[in-house]
This record gives structure tokens, sequence and C-alpha cells, in this order.
């Protein structure tokens, strides 16, 4: 276990299983749809990666990138980097480490339907139902967290910890240095 992580909440395996149980649920909801994944960078990196090995329907991948954290403090302006793919007419799966607030996956949703997506659902690894200040439910969600801050698979504190294969507790005096 990395020297700055106090518990793990998710384990390699546990996640592997979720993450497998999830593709197959998606193949199967989407059959002859042909989804277009969409992820959120960076946090959904881990996660998609492993999502897409265990689909097994005609699909693509496409990725955003978009912002609303500053350390542990979620600020509520959700900024869009660089362009947006097309999504006209496609039914998009849009892909993030966690669902918190629930303001990003909003906005981005909000967006893409703008944009002429034919639907959108959410599919995300973990749900932090605590936070969440929008009312909006993930279609797909791996596992809940209580309100505390995780790091792990993607999931990053000051954008360390992303590589880490579990999902885990920082001790308090790494919030301190
Ligand atoms: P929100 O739902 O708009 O608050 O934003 C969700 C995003 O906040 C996620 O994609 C993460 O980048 C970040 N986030 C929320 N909770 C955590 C956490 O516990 N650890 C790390 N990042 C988090
Ligand atoms: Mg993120």
């Amino acid at each position: 276990m990395h020297q700055d992580i106090i518990k793990i909440n998710y384990s390699k395996e546990k996640i592997e299983q979720i993450v497998k149980c999830l593709g197959e649920k998606i193949s199967i909801d989407y059959k002859d749809k042909n989804p277009l994944f969409l992820g959120l960078l960076k946090g959904c990196l881990p996660f998609m990666t492993d999502l897409v090995k265990n689909v097994d329907i005609y699909c693509n991948l496409e990725y955003v990138k978009v912002s609303s954290y500053d350390g542990t403090h979620s600020t509520g302006n959700v900024e869009f980097k660089g362009e947006i793919p097309n999504v006209n007419n496609r039914d998009v799966i849009l892909v993030d480490d966690i669902l918190d607030t629930g303001r990003t996956i909003q906005a981005v949703k909000t967006k893409l339907m703008a944009m002429g997506a034919k639907s959108v659902s959410v599919c995300v690894l973990l749900d932090k139902p605590t936070g969440r200040l929008v009312d909006i439910k993930p279609d797909y969600v791996g596992g809940i967290v209580p309100n505390e801050f995780v790091v792990g698979y993607g999931l990053d504190y000051n954008e360390h910890y992303r590589n880490l294969p579990y999902i885990g507790v920082l001790k308090d005096e790494v919030y301190s240095k």
C-alpha cells in the first residue's frame, strides 16, 4: 500500500469485478446502438480503459477535458477545455470517476443534448450521494462512497495518486504538507 494511504475502500480485485459487471450491462443495454463513450479527462482514464475492454459491442471512444476542482474543493465553475466531439444523433455514455456535486456531469449533459445527442447516459465508477447539489442520478454506478475524499484509479489529490490500482483515503498529514 502507498505510504500516504490510510485505508483502502475498493481493492484492485473488487474494482475489476465491478468494472466487468458494468461493461456487461452496457453491452446488453446498448446492443445495436453503437454508443459513443465520452470520457471526462483525466479522472476517467483508468476506469474507461478497463470498462471498454469489458464491452463487446460496436462503440466509439472520445474524450473531453473539463474541470471544476481545486485541490479537494469543487468550485462549481465547470470549464470545457478544448474541442467537444460531434455527438449529433449519437447515444452517448458519459464516463467519469465519481459523481459528487453532480455539477460537472449535468453541465456536460446539457451541452451534449444542445449539440443534438440522441441520448446521454451517465456511467460513474463511484457515487457520493451526500455531496449532491443538483438533481442528477447515474445510470450506471459501480459503488457508493461516504462523504470522504478518495484517491486512486483516476481520482486525484492535486494531480497525484491517479495511478494507484485501488481506491483509498489519504492520511490527514498529506493535506497539511
Ligand atoms: P462534481 O460532481 O461536479 O462535483 O465533480 C465530480 C468531479 O470532482 C470528479 O470527476 C472528480 O474529479 C472530482 N471529485 C469529487 N469527489 C472526489 C474525491 O473524493 N476524490 C477525488 N476527486 C473527486
Ligand atoms: Mg474528474
